[in-house]
């Protein structure tokens, strides 16, 4: 048996077909919002309200939304394939991974369900709206933000995910458009390492170049497939 492990990165796109807007498509979230105001650090410390409004607007939608065909059919490979690792990581802040079954989901920019009290830096589970003037209820410090990388600030498990991508034999992305770092290098990286790469997108995206295979539509329809036949 030939061990091959595989990475999978997802984006905004996997979710679009669960209802959720993605950031650069036509009327995408970027077309309404500046980044600048609503994802930036510097955006927060000047108008916090404004970021909480807008992510208070996002998460019952995020936690209302189900899972598509491309969830499940992650979640069930991740369940079936025994020929190395499965690797999920995602850039999405929604939980439909987890909701269609998928254990392991390494949030790279963060959860819409957690807040992070910028002060004692304990992260507290939200499921509700958050505003700037809710005590932290660990320091009472009025402090709370997002738990959602910003612009400007790194990632989470970058360490972890680099590991992953060096030992790789398989890079899938999927419903991304390659326009933001360090995600979009990913694929560089995993082809770097000698990975076999695929992107699963409705239209080309910016880093194309990378990719040895491009499977263009919807990936509820296009994955499955797919990963019934690795
Ligand atoms: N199936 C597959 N791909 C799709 C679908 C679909 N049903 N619908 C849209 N797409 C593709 C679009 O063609 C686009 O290339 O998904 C991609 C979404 O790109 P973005 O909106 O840029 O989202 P993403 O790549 O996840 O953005 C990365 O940018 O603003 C930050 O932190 C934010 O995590 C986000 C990061």
């Amino acid at each position: 048996m030939i061990m091959k492990n595989i990475f999978i990165l997802t984006g905004a796109g996997i979710s679009a077909q669960s209802g959720l807007k993605t950031f650069r498509d036509t009327n995408g979230l970027w077309e309404n919002f500046k980044v600048e105001d609503v994802a930036s650090i510097e955006g927060f410390e000047k108008n916090p309200k404004l970021v909480h409004d807008f992510y208070n607007h996002l998460r019952p939608q995020m936690l209302s939304s189900m899972p598509n065909k491309a969830h499940l059919a992650i979640a069930d490979f991740q369940k079936r394939y025994s020929d190395g690792e499965v690797n999920l990581i995602t850039q999405n802040v929604d939980l439909l991974h987890e909701k269609a079954g998928s254990r392991e989901v390494f949030h790279m920019h963060g959860r819409i369900d957690e807040c992070v009290c910028q002060h004692c830096q304990k992260v507290i589970k939200t499921l509700s709206d958050v505003s700037f003037d809710m005590p932290c209820p660990y320091c009472r410090a009025l402090k709370l933000k997002p738990n959602i990388v910003f612009f400007g600030q790194m990632p989470m498990f970058m360490d972890e995910i680099e590991k992953m991508l060096r030992t790789c034999h398989i890079f899938i992305a999927v419903g991304t458009s390659g326009v933001v770092y360090p995600a979009a290098g990913f694929v560089m990286t995993a082809k770097y390492y000698g990975a076999e790469t695929y992107l699963f997108n409705l239209e080309k995206a910016e880093n194309n170049f990378y990719f040895d295979h491009q499977v263009l539509g919807k990936a509820s329809e296009t994955l499955p497939d797919f990963l019934e036949n690795i």
